[in-house]
């Protein structure tokens, strides 16, 4: 209990200091005619899409539908064809990364990208650095912050590379944790966990909701994700298919028949 109540008391300051000038109802993260082709291939076709600030947003649709690309044009890490992204209320279709990332755009990676060679601490520093642009004792306040938040503490000084996949999953979060995010980009960290490991990880993701963090999580994993969302999103062929309620979204015809409905009965 007074892990939790520590880091939500940091937690709520930060979240101030991050998301409170932007006030409730302002929308957090905003695609317009999101469009990517790679030659023939259309893998964007007109998304648009917004997250409210604190929202969690839950993605699912077939696997091709465009969800990691579209995750990936909003954080900057893919060039959009066409199309205009707004974090924050300002325009950064074309800013790098980095940038976007000290704006307060996080992101974990489907496949935890650890770096090498570094401890778990290490690895949690480089995002507040680097990414959430703190240095000395503010920026190891925040990365033990998000260790806590993430159930690391405990292997700070592990080698990152020798951490099972529960934990790596949960250092890809800390790691964005600790670059201070007003929003958050999930992408299929459910995926290759233990019922009693996606539960644990459900409960560090609601935590970090309920400190009013903004949340995008793409999972595969239904049942887990509507236990976080506000609200689903279904994407198929690189548009978005269906957008609502998650109880709505889930009965919708078409999201039946292109996400639940594909395997023969
Ligand atoms: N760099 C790339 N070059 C060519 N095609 C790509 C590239 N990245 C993704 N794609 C294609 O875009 C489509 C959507 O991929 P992706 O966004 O990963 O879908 P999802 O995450 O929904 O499974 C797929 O057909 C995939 O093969
Ligand atoms: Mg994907």
């Amino acid at each position: 209990m007074t892990r939790g109540q520590v880091t939500r008391e940091s937690w709520a300051a930060n979240s101030v200091a991050v998301g409170g000038e932007s006030g409730a109802g302002l929308d957090v993260l905003v695609g317009r005619g999101l469009f990517k082709r790679y030659g023939e291939l259309v893998v964007l076709d007109g998304v648009d899409f917004t997250v409210g600030a604190g929202e969690a947003v839950g993605i699912v649709g077939p696997n091709g539908a465009g969800k990691t690309t579209l995750l990936s044009v909003l954080a900057g890490s893919v060039e959009l064809t066409s199309g205009e992204v707004e974090l924050r209320g300002e325009i950064v279709t074309t800013l790098r990364p980095d940038v976007r990332c000290g704006r307060g755009l996080g992101r974990a990676f489907q496949v935890p990208r650890p770096f090498g060679g570094m401890t778990v601490l290490e690895n949690v520093l480089v995002g507040a650095t680097a990414g959430g642009h703190l240095r000395g004792a503010p920026a190891y306040d925040r990365c033990i912050d998000a260790l806590i938040t993430c159930g690391l503490d405990g292997l700070s000084n592990r080698r990152a590379e020798s951490l099972g996949l529960l934990h790596r999953k949960r250092l890809e979060l800390a790691r964005a944790l600790a670059t201070e995010p007003a929003v958050l980009l999930l992408d299929e960290i459910g995926g290759g966990l233990t019922d009693a490991e996606a539960a644990e990880l459900v409960l560090t993701i609601q935590q970090l909701h309920a400190q009013g963090v903004a949340i995008v999580w793409i999972e595969h994993i239904v049942h887990i994700l509507v236990q976080v969302v506000d609200r689903l999103i279904c994407m198929d062929a690189g548009r978005v298919i269906a957008d609502g309620p998650p109880e709505t979204v889930l009965q919708d015809a078409a999201v039946v028949n292109a996400y639940l409905g594909r395997s023969p009965a």
